[in-house]
């Protein structure tokens, strides 16, 4: 079933019992971003992004307090039942600032929502102490193209090109953000734009994910007709996205780690 939108802009009503269940790689993939984060005893880092709090959890356990932010009240919500200990806010990436200062801002699968990046990028600056980390990973140049062109082919052949035309995600270049960074009071100490195929959770793995995540491209068109869509796409990434009797998505990813200057 799909969920609803709530409000303008990119913000989604998420159901965070599936999301748990049926995307929980976001978290576990995000869980080796927190090596290069190196949360340190006593120090404050805001997790940009929680979602339902997992990762926020894990660098607690390492000694950090953390604050998580998100700006999906249902996330929220998920994220104060599972970790009663630990704050999260329900703020925008793009509109936020706290009275004190961050070592450090880790964010996972969370920026290439973010369409006003520059705004993030400057939110996450005035929120960091100088020489204060900000280590990210999201989706780069590239990112799930098979599945993103079937759906918009398979939008267009049914005469909603409007839908398909419209900008849902930001994916940059490496060399794009790296410079956005740069130009935004950040040192670039790491940046890696790389393939991570990933394996989705089980025979409607890529109907799953179209209806957990294309929510925008989806939401407004009759059921049929979505259902039908959905069946076209999976048909066509069937040669690229499925290996082995397993549903994968062409997840690129950029890694970044910054330090404010
Ligand atoms: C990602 O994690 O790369 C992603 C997730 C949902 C939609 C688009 C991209």
């Amino acid at each position: 079933m799909l969920q609803t939108i709530i409000e303008n802009g990119l913000s989604m009503k998420w159901d965070t019992k599936l999301y748990d269940s049926n995307h929980g790689f976001v978290s576990k993939y995000g869980a080796d971003l927190i090596d290069l984060l190196d949360p340190k005893e006593g120090e404050l880092i805001l997790d940009l992004g929680a979602g339902t709090g997992d990762l926020a959890g894990l660098i607690s356990q390492q000694g950090a307090k953390v604050i998580g932010l998100d700006n999906s009240m249902e996330m929220v919500q998920s994220a104060r039942e599972k970790y009663p200990h630990i704050r999260f806010d329900h703020k925008h990436a793009h509109d936020f600032s706290y009275d004190r200062p961050f070592d450090a801002v880790f964010s996972n699968a969370t920026l290439h929502w973010v369409l006003d990046y520059e705004k993030a990028i400057a939110c996450i600056c005035n929120a960091l102490k100088p020489k204060g980390r900000f280590v990210a990973e999201f989706g780069g140049k590239g990112n799930v193209s098979c599945i993103i062109n079937a759906l918009k082919d398979a939008l267009c052949r049914r005469g909603y090109s409007e839908t398909a035309d419209q900008r849902v995600w930001y994916f940059p270049s490496l060399s794009e953000y790296t410079s956005l960074l740069e130009q935004n009071g950040f040192r670039v100490v790491f940046a890696a734009h790389f393939d991570r195929e990933t394996q989705l959770a089980d025979d409607n793995g890529i109907k799953n994910w179209l209806q957990m995540f294309g929510q925008y491209y989806l939401q407004n068109l009759p059921r049929e007709t979505i259902q039908d869509i959905v069946n076209d796409v999976e048909e066509q990434v069937r040669e690229t996205n499925f290996k082995n009797g397993q549903w994968y998505a062409d997840y690129v990813r950029l890694r970044i780690a910054a330090v404010k200057e």
